[in-house]
């Protein structure tokens, strides 16, 4: 079959290319899918520069989540026969790794089906955003109706869904992005408030907005220090990226202060059981927002499998808003 491989390093876009390898063992519990798609991530980027290495026993080919058709189910004697999906069901998944290829293996218990009314295209851009931000927003941040909640980078994969989840929990959103170029754009998700870091700080504006109840934050660095200045008392500070560099200088006494929560995940290193939990939670609780329209999939650009190498050039050139997928 046919998948992505690096070569040279992968310090560049250009070392990205395309061989042929075997197609991956379908275990017990798991099943085979034609991939017609795959999500494009930032951490994609970080795994071909060789900065963020698969975890053990996870697939060396990048790529975080799919969207396909079932080719092949081996089932688990132990869940019974009623698995719930068949061969030619169209799905999406998030995976871990091996989505930048033909064929891949997934736990069936990972599984969501494409979203009535959407594209295989479009349901390749949710799975990882939507566990992301589900975990990180609702259940680290506890967000909830009536609370006010600061995210950062809006228009970005994370933080567009984020701007989304929080206006469909009945939360205020106070965004930023770094350009007025972006603000409409964010804005049209939902947001309430969109701060232009390029043209000035947040804080003021967020602490004019009374404070967030809630950040999630992509950032860190600087930003984590300004970001406890921001929580009303007893916020959630919940971290999930960090694009300014992952260590920080703060004023503890802010946290005691205001009884300030500070936390984060990763979504990669949870163990497969975890993952079927929160895949299950987001079925329940964010497709049917997504099937009633008031979550939407926010594709930037489709790319075909032959042009990968440009479709991590233009995530890394950070032109985009929304999601970048490949096209099988
Ligand atoms: N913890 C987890 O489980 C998890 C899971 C998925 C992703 N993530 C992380 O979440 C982040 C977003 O991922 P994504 O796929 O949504 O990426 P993305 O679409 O490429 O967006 C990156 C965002 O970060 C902003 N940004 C980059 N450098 C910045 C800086 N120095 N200061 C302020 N903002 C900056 C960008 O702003 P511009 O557009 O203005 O450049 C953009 O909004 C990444 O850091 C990724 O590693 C974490």
């Amino acid at each position: 079959m046919k998948a992505v491989a690096v070569r040279d390093g992968g310090k560049t876009a250009a070392d990205l290319c395309i061989i042929e390898v075997a197609r991956p063992e379908t275990g017990r519990g798991h099943v085979l899918i034609r991939v017609t798609h795959a999500g494009v991530n930032r951490p994609d980027i970080l795994q071909r520069r060789g900065l963020y290495p698969p975890p053990p026993g996870a697939s060396p080919i990048m790529g975080l989540e799919v969207a396909g058709v079932i080719e092949q189910i081996v089932p688990d004697p132990q869940w019974g026969d009623d698995i719930g999906w068949k061969v030619g069901d169209q799905v999406c998944a998030l995976v871990n790794g091996g989505g930048y290829a033909a064929y891949v293996s997934v736990d069936i218990r990972h599984l969501l089906p494409v979203p009535k009314g959407l594209s295989l295209a479009e349901a390749a851009s949710l799975p990882e955003v939507s566990l992301t931000v589900y975990a990180n927003l609702i259940e680290h941040g506890g967000l909830k109706a009536g609370e006010a909640v600061l995210v950062h980078g809006a228009n970005s994969g994370i933080g567009s869904m984020t701007v989304m989840l929080g206006k469909a929990v009945g939360a205020r959103v106070i965004a930023t992005v770094r350009g007025a170029e972006r603000i409409d754009w964010v804005r049209a998700l939902g947001a309430d408030v969109v701060i232009d870091t390029a043209a000035g700080d947040f804080i003021d504006t967020v602490k004019a907005e009374g404070g967030a109840d809630v950040i999630l934050d992509i950032v860190a660095g600087d930003y984590v220090a300004k970001n406890i200045l921001c929580l009303k008392p007893r916020g959630r500070l919940v971290q999930v990226g960090m694009a300014r560099g992952n260590t920080a200088e703060i004023d503890v006494t802010r946290i005691m202060q205001k009884q300030a929560i500070l936390t984060g995940s990763m979504l990669r290193p949870r163990s497969p059981e975890e993952k079927a939990r929160l895949t299950a939670e987001v079925r329940a609780k964010v497709w049917p927002l997504i099937e009633a329209g008031a979550i939407r999939p926010v594709v930037a650009k489709v790319f075909p499998f032959a042009e990968v190498g440009a479709a991590h050039a233009f995530l890394d050139s950070g032109a985009h808003s929304g999601k970048v997928v490949l096209e099988l």
